[in-house]
């Protein structure tokens, strides 16, 4: 199969750990008889520094010809700390979002055998945790009306659903359900938000064109509670966009690692893959960043873009050779011992596949 791919590396970290998913994509390629066109575009503070648009036209255009994006991560200090920035980083992965169409977000939660100890949690509370978010991720919050009003003394944002948004969503997440444990939970505010009213109404109105499914509905506060409390008793999950950023956030803390999980995009035309985690801009350039969740996002990619099941599979296997052999990048690693480096895990994921 010929797959043509997007390469958007972004800032800090980003290009680091994109190679590493690169070099491990092209050695699956190889084994499996396929050939990868990348072609590379500028995101973020460097498209910023180089166009003055963090999403610049050129990059959609790469996009929208590729069949699939893999994606690194964008954000820059220098934006962070000035408040009278008028283009930041972020504005360039909303507007790609919208752009793209890309209104669901999946982020998988589930734990390596190996990693069991390195997690927070207790081990008795997170054995056999296999659970799936699906966030909204083009509406609410994030794109409602916003701004000032009282000589900016006042500050306002809404967050605005359609019943077609909320339905499209929990499609996916319905026929998700229906491939795993058919259990599905809708997360809402429905005590006190109307815009969630309208999310729980959707949902139940669709509950009769899945009759095998179990649907819970639960309020954001007490799954944010149960999710450290027994995050093996969820499945899929269903959510608005804030609601989704927050508690995918949290969920990633299980596996022991934010450098271990990885996401799809998906919208009707386009699906982006990229790790949960952020450009982390501390550790540019020192070779210390985890590229597995990266690696496993080119796994998804494989897997959910171009159905190549196999081969996002050999991806999952070198992937938890690596840690079981402890080839592992340092914040996998016991207090006071070296990590390996970011490219050094990349070469080991490769060895192991064209062995
Ligand atoms: C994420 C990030 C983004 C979000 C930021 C960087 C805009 O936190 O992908 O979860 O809030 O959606
Ligand atoms: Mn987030």
């Amino acid at each position: 199969m010929h797959l043509k791919i997007a390469l958007l590396a972004g800032d800090g970290i980003g290009p680091e750990v994109i190679d590493q998913a690169v070099k491990v994509s092209d050695a699956i390629a190889r084994k499996f008889n396929h050939s990868i066109e990348w072609t590379p575009a500028l995101t973020g503070a460097a498209a910023i520094d180089a166009v003055g648009d963090p999403y610049p036209d050129q990059t959609h255009q790469v996009c929208l010809d590729a069949d699939a994006i893999l994606f690194g991560a964008i954000g820059h200090p220098r934006f962070d700390n000035d408040p009278s920035a008028k283009v930041r980083p972020e504005q360039g992965l909303l507007k790609m979002r919208q752009k793209l169409g890309l209104f669901a977000n999946v982020r998988p939660t589930f734990t390596f055998p190996s990693l069991l100890d390195k997690s927070p949690l207790k081990r008795e509370r997170i054995e056999g945790t296999d659970l799936v978010f699906l966030r909204e991720l083009t509406g609410g919050i994030y794109f409602g009306e916003r701004g000032r009003k009282d000589d900016g003394n006042t500050a306002f944002d809404t967050c605005t659903y359609t019943r077609k948004e909320i339905q499209r969503l929990a499609v996916k997440g319905f026929e998700l359900a229906m491939t795993r444990s058919k259990k599905l939970c809708c997360v809402d505010k429905a005590n006190v938000l109307e815009s969630s009213r309208l999310w729980r109404e959707t949902v139940q109105a669709m509950e009769k064109d899945y009759p095998e499914v179990e649907v819970s509905y639960e309020f954001v506060d007490a799954v944010a509670m149960r999710l450290v409390q027994w995050p093996n008793s969820y499945d899929v999950l269903i959510t608005e966009n804030l609601f989704g950023d927050i508690l995918t956030d949290e969920a990633s803390v299980i596996s022991g690692s934010m450098g271990l999980m990885p996401s799809a995009s998906v919208g009707t035309e386009n699906a982006l893959y990229e790790p949960i985690h952020g450009s982390f801009p501390q550790a540019t350039g020192l070779g210390i960043a985890n590229p597995l969740a990266t690696v496993l996002s080119a796994a998804m990619l494989f897997e959910m873009s171009f159905g190549l099941i196999k081969e996002g599979s050999e991806i999952r296997r070198v992937v938890n050779l690596s840690l079981a052999e402890e080839i592992v990048t340092e914040d996998l690693k016991g207090k006071g011992e070296k990590g390996n480096s970011t490219t050094e895990v990349g070469d080991y994921l490769v060895q192991q596949i064209i062995g």
